[in-house]
C-alpha cells in the first residue's frame, strides 16, 4: 500500500507519476531499475510494520494517557478482554482491572508517568489476575512502556498484554495430579 510519505522517498528530480502512453515509468525504461528506487518498497514495509503490530497480531494493545484513560484499543484487546474499541476509548483501565489490584497497579502507573521508569527489569513480564466485559477472571501477562510525545514529555503508557489462561489452568492441573 502505497503511503502520503513515500513520495519523499524518491531520489530528487525523479517523477513517480505514470507516463500517459506507455504502461510502465518512462524512468525504467531500458533501464536498469535504480538502486535508490528500490528503497521505498523496504521504508513502506517498515512504515506498514507499525500497523500490522497494533492491528495484526492476537496480544492486546493498550495505550493510555497520563490520566490513565484509554486511548488505543487494537482488536487483541477487543478479542482478550470482550470491549469493543468504541467501549473502551476514554474508559479507565479499571474496566479490566480486579477491585483489589487497583492500588497497586495505579501507585506502579503513577510511579512510571513521574519517573519514566518500570520498577521491574526490562525482561519482566507482569502476571496478573484481569477481568473480562463479563466479569471472568482471566491470567494475563504484560510488559508496559512509557510513551513520549514530539517535545520528550511523558504522554502515556503503552502496554502489550497476553491472554494465558488457559496456561496457567493446565499448569495448576498438572501441579494437581502431581500431589
Ligand atoms: C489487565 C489488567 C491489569 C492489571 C490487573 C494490572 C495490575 C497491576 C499491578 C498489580 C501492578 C503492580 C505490579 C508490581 O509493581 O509488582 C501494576 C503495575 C503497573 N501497571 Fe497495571 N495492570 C493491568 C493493566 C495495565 C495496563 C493496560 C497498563 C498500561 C497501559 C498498565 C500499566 C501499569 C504500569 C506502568 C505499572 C508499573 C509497572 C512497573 O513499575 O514496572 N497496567 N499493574
Amino acid at each position: 500500500m502505497k503511503k502520503d510519505g513515500d513520495k519523499d522517498l524518491q531520489p530528487s528530480g525523479y517523477s513517480s507519476s505514470p507516463c500517459s502512453m506507455h504502461s510502465v515509468d518512462p524512468a525504467y525504461m531500458g533501464l536498469e531499475r535504480p538502486a535508490e528506487v528500490a528503497r521505498p518498497s523496504g521504508e513502506t514495509a517498515l512504515a506498514n510494520l507499525g500497523e500490522a503490530l497494533l492491528a495484526g497480531l492476537p496480544d492486546a494493545i493498550v495505550y493510555s494517557d497520563s490520566k490513565g484513560l484509554i486511548r488505543f484499543w487494537n482488536s487483541g484487546a477487543q478479542r482478550i478482554f470482550g470491549y469493543t474499541e468504541a467501549e473502551a476509548l476514554d474508559q479507565s483501565l479499571d474496566i479490566i482491572i480486579p477491585e483489589r489490584l487497583r492500588a497497586r497497579h495505579w501507585e506502579g502507573y503513577e510511579r512510571m508517568m513521574e519517573t519514566g521508569k518500570s520498577r521491574h527489569a526490562a525482561d519482566k513480564l507482569l502476571a496478573v489476575p484481569a477481568l473480562n466485559k463479563s466479569g471472568d477472571k482471566l491470567s494475563i501477562q504484560f510488559t508496559v512502556a512509557p510513551v513520549t510525545g514530539r517535545d520528550g514529555v511523558l504522554e502515556g503508557i503503552v502496554a502489550v498484554l497476553r491472554d494465558v489462561t488457559e496456561t496457567f489452568e493446565e499448569i495448576r492441573r498438572l501441579r494437581g495430579a502431581q500431589s
